[in-house]
């Protein structure tokens, strides 16, 4: 009998722990890395990370099933296409968001606890330094192609001096300012993170022309005369009321003229589409005191409200769009 189309769905999107766990456990202990390096049979690979052979080769097997490795006598290795994104020094590397994502299964798993206190399931600050640098190295991993897609849409060759507020590692400075000679850049973070930062700040050359600033942005000092102040994927871990906040604290930080420019996943006016921004706000309501996926017309209004003009929209990749807004001359 055929399964009807509701049923398939309702399988397909139950299982699909079973497919992401094993794919985020390869990433996080090493396998992909290790097979990267040479082709091993289970055996080999369980003796080099010290693992149990019939677990490995159980889990080697069903990473094969889906198209990640290839197997066969000879032993395991990568499938064609995939090392560049499943290695840790891959060209397109996203082996540190992966790992973020490791890390955020066991919190998802206690929404049932989250649905009924409302509140998030670990406070940022109790973040390991592990899951911090994945966190932040997987911030890298993601906007590394957005932030190019952004420095052409937002046309940075007309800025001077930017602000990357909440900037992780520093990736929209490091990229704007590599495209922009002229740019002077400043990355804000919390201190863990801006160690990050100036670690990539360092790795690309850019100590002269890009400045990091520790501190927490809703209460400390954020700097003042930018004619771009770049947010990306912030206001999405904060509130309505931290949000109007930060956005007002950008406002005063530009000089007239200047531009905000705000990266997030918007979610249309229905709020359930598109698909991964909906979904994404439950990442927020498990990690987040009061983060969400915020529509377009929210934050289009809360812009208008604080006197921003000429808003615009840019879209870019990874299931995001950048609103921009002028503060009046
Ligand atoms: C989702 S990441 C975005 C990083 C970067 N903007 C990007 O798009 O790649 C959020 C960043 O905000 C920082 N952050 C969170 N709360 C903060 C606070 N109160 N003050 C300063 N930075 C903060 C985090 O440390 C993290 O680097």
């Amino acid at each position: 009998m055929v399964m009807p189309e509701a049923l398939a769905h309702i399988m397909r999107t139950a299982s699909g722990y079973t497919h992401a766990i094993p794919l985020l456990t390869a990433c996080q202990t090493g396998i992909f890395a290790a097979l990267g390096r040479e082709r091993r049979s289970a055996g080999a690979l369980a003796r080099e990370l010290g693992m149990d052979e019939r677990a490995l080769e159980t889990v080697l097997l069903a990473l094969v099933a889906d198209g990640f490795l290839t197997g066969d006598e000879a032993g395991f290795a990568l499938a064609p296409g995939y090392g560049e994104f499943l290695l840790p020094d891959g060209k397109r590397t996203r082996a540190s968001i992966l790992s973020h994502h490791a890390h955020l299964v066991p919190r998802w798993a206690r929404l049932p606890e989250v649905l009924r206190s409302g509140e998030p399931v670990v406070a940022t600050q109790d973040r390991t330094p592990d899951e911090l640098r994945a966190f932040i190295c997987g911030m890298a991993n993601l906007s590394r192609e957005s932030s190019l897609e952004a420095a052409e849409k937002l046309n940075v060759g007309q800025y001077r001096r930017m602000l990357d507020l909440g900037g992780g590692p520093g990736t929209a400075a490091i990229v704007f300012a590599r495209a922009n000679p002229q740019l002077n850049a400043v990355v804000f973070d919390l201190p863990d993170p801006i160690e990050i930062a100036r670690e990539e700040i360092a790795a690309a050359g850019l100590e002269d022309r890009i400045d990091t600033m520790a501190g927490d942005f809703m209460r400390d000092d954020i700097g003042a005369d930018y004619d771009l102040v770049y947010i990306a994927n912030i206001i999405h871990m904060l509130g309505p009321e931290e949000t109007e906040a930060l956005l007002r604290k950008a406002r005063a930080a530009l000089v007239p003229g200047g531009t905000v420019a705000i990266k997030d996943f918007y979610l249309d006016d229905s709020r359930a589409a598109p698909n991964f921004a909906a979904f994404f706000s439950i990442n927020m309501l498990v990690n987040t005191p009061r983060g969400k996926s915020y529509t377009r017309t929210e934050v289009e209004q809360l812009l208008t409200r604080l006197g921003f003009q000429d808003l615009a929209l840019l879209s870019v990749a990874e299931e995001s769009a950048i609103l921009t807004a002028r503060k009046g001359s």
